[in-house]
């Protein structure tokens, strides 16, 4: 076997084991989006506050990022993207622009009705969603323009952001696990129902920006290919 088909071969068992990891979140994601847009109670939940667009906006968030969090795996695997560079086109206009919807309806939601968390909640989810959308437009657009480099960084970007969402209950199941196995009530006050322990508060960031800086330093680490800039 060739190191190209070797690498190709790994690079594929990792993201199949990801989306394998990532599965159950984007499920229940899609699954409680369709639900609460159904007008299930228990799917709409606390988020039902009066009805009206903030809900709707949040409903519909949850559908497409669920789609967005598997989705986004699809455009990292570099074999699809040299092998089938179509499907790589067109699943790339798919995951933006189902990002772009998803963070519009997450700040609609922060806009209109606030977080659990309060401002401070509030504040790192909307820089959250801001980010998505930037990266949502730049990635595209930078393919489209042939600045291969740039539209590398901001898809690599785009990537990291899609997954932020499952990370963030990825590092509340693993703290949860460590700190209170057998009662929740022993997180507190780490972790409250209110969001304001000091861990909640660190969550309000840390579950993209660490991502973010660690994925920008694997970029300035791995070479571009400047041949590829029209
Ligand atoms: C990767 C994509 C995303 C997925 C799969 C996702 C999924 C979800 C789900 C399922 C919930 C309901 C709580 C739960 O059942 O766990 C939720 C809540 C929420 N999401 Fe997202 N989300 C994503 C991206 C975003 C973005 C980009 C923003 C920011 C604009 C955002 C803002 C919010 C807010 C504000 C809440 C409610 C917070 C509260 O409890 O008050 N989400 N999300």
């Amino acid at each position: 076997m060739g190191r190209t088909a070797l690498r190709d071969g790994l690079a594929l068992f990792g993201l199949a084991f990801l989306a394998f990891a990532v599965w159950w979140f984007a499920a229940h994601a899609v699954t409680r989006g369709l639900g609460a847009v159904s007008g299930d109670a228990e799917a709409q939940g606390r988020f039902a506050g009066n009805g009206g667009l903030g809900p709707l906006g949040l409903y519909l968030h949850m559908i497409f990022g669920g789609i967005i969090s598997l989705l986004a795996l699809l455009q990292w695997a570099g074999p699809v993207r040299r092998r089938w560079p179509l499907v790589h086109r067109l699943s790339g206009r798919l995951v933006a622009g189902v990002a772009a919807l998803t963070a519009v309806g997450g700040l609609t939601y922060i806009a209109l009705e606030g977080t659990i968390g309060g401002p401070q909640m509030s504040a790192g989810f909307t820089l959250y969603g801001v980010l998505m959308l930037v990266a949502a437009v730049q990635a595209p657009r930078l393919a489209m323009a042939g600045g291969y480099t740039r539209h590398r960084r901001w898809a690599v970007r785009l990537i990291v952001l899609c997954l932020a969402s499952w990370l963030y209950r990825v590092h509340y199941g693993v703290f949860y696990a460590i700190q209170c196995p057998d009662d929740a009530a022993a997180c507190v006050p780490w972790s409250t129902p209110e969001f304001s322990g000091l861990f909640d508060l660190i969550q309000n960031w840390a579950f993209y920006l660490p991502y973010l800086i660690l994925a920008e330093i694997w970029l300035r680490l791995t070479p571009n290919d400047p041949r590829k800039d029209r």
